[in-house]
């Protein structure tokens, strides 16, 4: 495993040493101004020296050079097979630092830390994950991956303190699969990560599932093997905690280009009486953010990632920016005196809800969106925020290097390229701030498995609106977030970029409770890739 222990350290040094002893003597030669043609056997000696010492010296700078980046490149390189717990370098976040070090040798196997073994599920569903060719509910093909046939998949309803599972049974997925709730306060071993809670299930393979749900709230579940191919190509479906029967679970989804509301391109038309409120629960399953605009009634946002705003208000002249994984739910009512509300989702995609046959007007596109920063009203928070057990950074950058063996331009984290990234520590109980900044170029939604944060302020201004709490956060060029949360859920937990591209680009690390391990690897037999 010597390349992912910290070499990145001695690289610059020993490579800057030689390169610079190098330069030195490369510059006295060519600083050595042309001979003037003096005459003279001395002068002569002297200038084929000169030649000598510039050839020698351009010759050594090329050897030093492609010495260098061969280093870099070789030790770039990620191992086919590796553990996630021996990856890059422990960042205690300024707490309490075991006596053995960055140690999880003979900790608690991952693998104990399941739901009820026993008991009667209150939910059972058994999803049987294909590749195949199937088509959309608005008729066109698309050469993707189902559960059950179909995507999205089956959505999953269950009550608060409902025992769920979930049989996941591999037909025909070549590559294997794992399924990730997202945004689920999950036991560790029920959270679906190929290579960190479990091994992939190959074709002619099952896995069980079983968790409590704890939280109410909007949620989905996808393949957390290849995920940026899988995911994209159908493999994910819709899961909710205690919705009321005529919520309306509205999973947006791109196939092909094609963007889709509940599995559907175009125009949907949802039925509902005018006048009532209507809960319409938003997915972005995509990798980028989904904009959102409303006509034909105000309308409110009155949950983010699962979790309700407090004293959420009538919008009518904003729009609304959902995370890459992450979910909004709106209120929208119908107008009483007949109409019907139009949720424009771009490329498209609109649903249109209201009694049947009612219009709604066309899509206007507001220059702002909420900001969830400043919406709705202060609201009790169930987090002790008076002091903080571990103060950790993760800062988002961009720089040339190489990955894997790849030269690029690459995403970094805290100046480090992948594997060399920060391994977030953590012990049970402890209070977590955590600061992201970007200066990347480019937005990245950060989504930190089981559990979920509270946002405290951004670029330096505190929330002032509802209590924010989200798992799938993102983060815009320039933008610093600091967020808080409470590390009450024991295991191995990634951290990483929603743009799954980005996360199969090196932006992903990981949450470690001190005291435990994982048996499984990321490659190996089963060809775990998470990414
Ligand atoms: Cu939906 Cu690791 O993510
Ligand atoms: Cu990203």
């Amino acid at each position: 495993m010597t390349a992912l222990d910290d070499p990145a350290e001695q690289v610059p040094t020993s490579a800057g040493g030689d390169n610079h002893a190098l330069s030195t003597a490369v510059d006295d030669a060519a600083g050595t101004p042309p001979a003037p043609a003096p005459g003279g056997a001395e002068a002569a000696g002297r200038r084929s020296w000169v030649r000598h010492l510039t050839r020698w010296g351009a010759i050594g700078l090329s050897l030093v050079l492609v010495g260098t980046l061969g280093y870099l490149w070789f030790d770039s390189r990620v191992p086919s097979t590796y553990s996630v717990i021996d990856m890059g370098y422990a960042d205690y976040g300024g707490g309490a630092v075991p006596l053995a070090g960055h140690q999880h040798a003979g900790g608690v196997s991952v693998s104990t830390l399941t739901g009820p073994a026993t008991g009667t599920p209150a939910v059972a569903v058994t999803l049987t994950a294909r590749k195949e060719s199937f088509t959309l509910a608005s008729g066109e093909r698309v050469d993707g991956y189902t559960l059950n046939h179909a995507s999205p998949g089956p959505e999953i309803r269950a009550r608060v303190g409902d025992l769920v599972q979930v049989d996941l049974v591999n037909e025909s997925v070549p590559d294997g699969v794992a399924l990730h709730w997202h945004g689920v306060r999950v036991p560790n071993a029920e959270d679906g990560v190929a290579g960190v809670t479990q091994d992939a299930v190959p074709v002619g393979g099952r896995h069980t599932y079983r968790f409590v749900a704890q939280d109410a709230g909007t949620y989905w579940y996808h393949s957390h093997q290849v995920s940026h191919e899988q995911v994209k190509g159908g493999l994910f479906g819709a899961l909710v905690v205690d919705p009321s029967p005529a919520d309306l679970v509205l999973p947006v989804h791109t196939y092909d280009g094609r963007r889709t509301v509940q599995g559907a391109s175009g125009e949907r038309r949802l039925p509902a009486p005018a006048g009532v409120p209507a809960r319409l629960r938003l997915i972005n399953t995509d990798n980028g953010p989904l904009r959102l605009s409303v006509t034909g009634a105000p309308y409110r946002v009155v949950a983010v990632d699962g979790h309700d705003l407090h004293g959420p208000t009538d919008i009518s002249d904003r729009g609304v920016v959902i995370a890459a994984g992450g979910r909004v739910d709106l209120s929208v009512t119908p107008p009483a005196g007949g109409g019907a509300v139009r949720v424009d989702l771009g490329a498209g995609s609109s649903v249109v809800v209201g009694p049947a046959g009612a219009s709604a007007p066309a899509a206007v596109t507001p220059a702002a969106v909420v900001d969830l920063l400043s919406y709705g009203t202060r609201g009790p928070v169930d987090l002790d925020l008076s002091h903080f057990d571990r103060d950790f950074t993760l800062s988002i950058g961009r720089s040339p290097g190489f990955l894997d063996g790849r030269p690029g331009l690459w995403w970094t984290m805290n100046g480090h390229l992948y594997p060399d990234v920060p391994m977030f520590m953590v012990r049970t109980g402890d209070i977590v701030k955590m600061t992201i900044s970007n200066d990347s170029g480019e937005v990245h939604p950060m989504h930190l498995h089981g559990h979920v944060a509270l946002v405290l302020s951004r670029n330096g201004v505190p929330s002032s609106g509802s209590p924010w709490w989200t798992d799938s956060l993102d983060v815009d060029d320039g933008e610093s977030y600091v967020i808080a949360f409470k590390a009450d859920n024991p295991g191995i937990w990634l951290d990483h970029c929603h743009n799954l591209p980005h996360a199969t680009d090196g932006m992903i690390a990981h949450l470690a409770y001190e005291g435990y391990t994982t048996p499984y690897v990321i490659g190996g037999k089963a060809d775990n890739a998470p990414e």
